[in-house]
């Protein structure tokens, strides 16, 4: 979603916004602006469409030492220049916006009957123009900034220059994410720290409701009601947020490939053959965990589909109920209060708004033990959680989620292994599932290998319509997310169903046109799943079957990908590559824009 970037610098600080913005791309955009100040004034320059784009319509010669830049997802107002970011006012005040303004209406009527004439459909744009409505009563830029805050209802990071004052910028931070870079003479702000690795990396990680005051050599921070706030400054290891593509042709590209080494990542440390650490999830969460007699996950997109696997576990392993919602569901379905409750938000950038205001209902209305599953450190989703176990997956860069899946399931599998520590399972059992997860990257290496395969099975896909994913049991949130894959990048119509469901509707759909993905596990699934790709194929529907076992009669025209076997419960995530890579190697054929999807964003910061 929107992304910000702004700073102020001895150096000439446009190449570092562009720059940024190039950064910020990943999160997914639709326009981008940029606004700096020159000797006497502000130039102020927009573009529909790529960061590019907004390169070839800047001054080549542009220098400047205060800057703020945009990339704008959005929300109210349809894509386009006008209602790209950043907003003036009076070309006076200028505003970068990411998150929404509840009350935009009312603050529009208002400023109108005070003669501000509004040129965009957006609902950022009130903000400069209240800003420089306080500015006119006569206040100073600090002032004004603190006092229109204090009018606005909903998300917002904030990013504010005045033209007026040549030194400073002002950022907000409430309920969407914002970060301050510290440099050598030289201050910054931006979304997140994939914007700002090149130029430092010491961070200060805003709280809600903060405000942040930058100069070149000063950055101060205060509450919203204007108390001053210390807030630590923290090294980050930047050379992590690297954007550079190492060979591979897309980002999605490289990060399926790296599959094995994240993974791999994930587990150091935490794991030996025996079971888990003490410790991995932070001091004294074994103990708090003895007590547990529910959980409730709440996550958002692919990070979902990875609580879902957990679900099955949970059930199968532990005895413990275990409930999974979407974070845009959860406090709106009235969750009944329970005892003894962990709640666990899975996320890869632990910044999904609705999973972020799933935790903090949960905190308000409850008292349950929280832990995050999450791949951000120093995320809202970390800093809101008591517990958090990090996925160690390394920045994602492709919208469409691939190695923080396979990681949370690592991660998941960890969790899992503990309680069944902590509630007294079998060590038999436990020393057996974690040899197995051990061996999890080996054969997710291997599985990476059949590139081949995957081409195939993409040519019999990308001149369709639409696809259906069958499966059972653990492997049915696998074709939930398969099928997630494939929409996500290819724009190709795709439905997951549980294998029994397709007589109560699907089958409807399926003829000669129709291909079919069914996963086949080696377990007490299999006849039950092989008369549901029966009833396909009698209706000429082309199946390609994927699972462990080594020969099928399943065979299908679709033909069959055999992946490694292991354990049953770990099966699953093996097959999840050659998902990744069937929607990969199609959304290739059809030419789409594989680490931009239209219309997705990598972070949705907006409930
Ligand atoms: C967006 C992304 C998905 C992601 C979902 C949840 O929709 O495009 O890839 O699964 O958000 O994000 P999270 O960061 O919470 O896992």
């Amino acid at each position: 979603m929107c992304g910000i970037v702004g700073g102020v610098t001895e150096r000439n600080i446009v190449p570092i916004l562009i720059e940024g913005l190039h950064r910020l791309e990943y999160r997914g955009y639709d326009s981008a602006g940029i606004a700096y100040r020159t000797e006497e004034n502000v130039s102020l320059v927009k573009s529909l469409g790529r960061v590019h784009d907004l390169e070839k319509k800047l001054d080549k010669k542009a220098t400047s030492n205060i800057g703020i830049a945009h990339t704008r997802w959005a929300t109210h107002g349809i894509p386009s220049e006008k209602n790209a970011h950043p907003h003036a006012s009076n070309k006076n005040i200028y505003v970068a916006h990411n998150g929404i303004i509840e009350n935009h209406e009312d603050l529009k009527s208002e400023l109108k009957s005070e003669g501000f004439k509004l040129y965009s459909q957006t609902d950022s744009e009130v903000i400069g123009h209240l800003i420089e409505f306080y500015k006119q009563r006569g206040m100073d830029f600090d002032s004004s900034v603190m006092k229109a805050i204090s009018r606005l209802k909903g998300a917002f990071a904030l990013a504010v220059m005045d033209k007026n004052d040549p030194e400073t910028l002002i950022g907000v931070r409430q309920s969407s994410p914002l970060v301050v870079g510290e440099g050598f003479d030289e201050s910054f702000l931006a979304s997140d720290i994939m914007a700002l690795s090149p130029v430092t990396n010491k961070f200060k990680f805003l709280e809600d409701g903060q405000v942040v005051f930058l100069s070149k050599d000063k950055v101060s921070i205060c509450s919203k009601d204007g108390r001053a706030a210390k807030v630590p400054t923290k090294e980050v290891d930047s050379t992590a947020y690297t954007n550079d593509l190492s060979g591979y042709n897309h980002f999605m590209e490289k990060e399926i490939f790296e599959q094995p080494e994240s993974v791999q990542s994930a587990l150091e440390g935490r794991i030996t053959n025996k079971g888990t650490r003490e410790g991995i999830f932070g001091a004294g969460f074994e103990k708090k965990l003895k007590n547990i007699e529910n959980i409730q996950i709440v996550a958002c997109g692919t990070s979902y589909h990875a609580g879902r696997i957990f679900e099955y576990w949970s059930h199968k392993f532990l005895g413990i109920n275990c409930r999974v919602d979407y974070g845009s569901e959860y406090q709106y379905q009235e969750p009944v209060k329970t005892k003894k409750t962990l709640l666990m938000t899975i996320s890869q950038s632990g910044e999904t708004a609705d999973t972020l205001a799933s935790l903090k209902f949960a905190k308000k209305t409850d008292d349950p033990l929280t832990l995050t599953i999450c791949n951000v450190a120093n995320s809202s989703l970390c800093r809101e959680s008591e517990y958090t176990l990090l996925t160690n997956a390394g920045p994602e860069i492709g919208v469409a989620s691939t190695k923080a899946f396979v990681t949370q399931l690592a991660c998941l599998n960890l969790l899992l292994l503990t309680l069944m520590q902590v509630k007294g399972a079998k060590p038999g059992t436990i020393k057996n599932i974690a040899s197995s997860l051990i061996e999890l990257p080996d054969q997710l290496a291997k599985t990476l290998k059949m590139t081949d395969t995957y081409k195939a099975a993409a040519k019999l896909l990308f001149k369709r319509h639409s696809t259906l994913f069958l499966g059972r049991g653990l492997y049915f949130p696998i074709a939930r997310e398969g099928a997630l894959k494939l929409k996500e990048i290819s724009y190709i119509h795709a439905e997951a169903y549980p294998g029994g469901e397709l007589k109560h509707g699907p089958l409807a759909m399926i003829d000669k046109n129709m291909p079919v993905i069914a996963l086949v596990p080696d377990n007490e699934h299999l006849d039950k799943i092989t008369s549901n790709i029966e009833e396909v194929a009698a209706r000429k529907g082309k199946v390609i079957t994927i699972g462990p076992l080594k020969k099928t009669t399943l065979n299908k025209d679709g033909g069959h990908i055999k992946i490694p076997k292991t354990l049953d419960l770990l099966n699953p995530i093996i097959c999840v590559v050659p998902l990744q890579l069937i929607s990969y190697y199609t959304a290739l054929l059809k030419g789409t824009d594989v680490d931009k999807p239209r219309n997705l964003a990598k972070s949705v910061t907006v409930e």
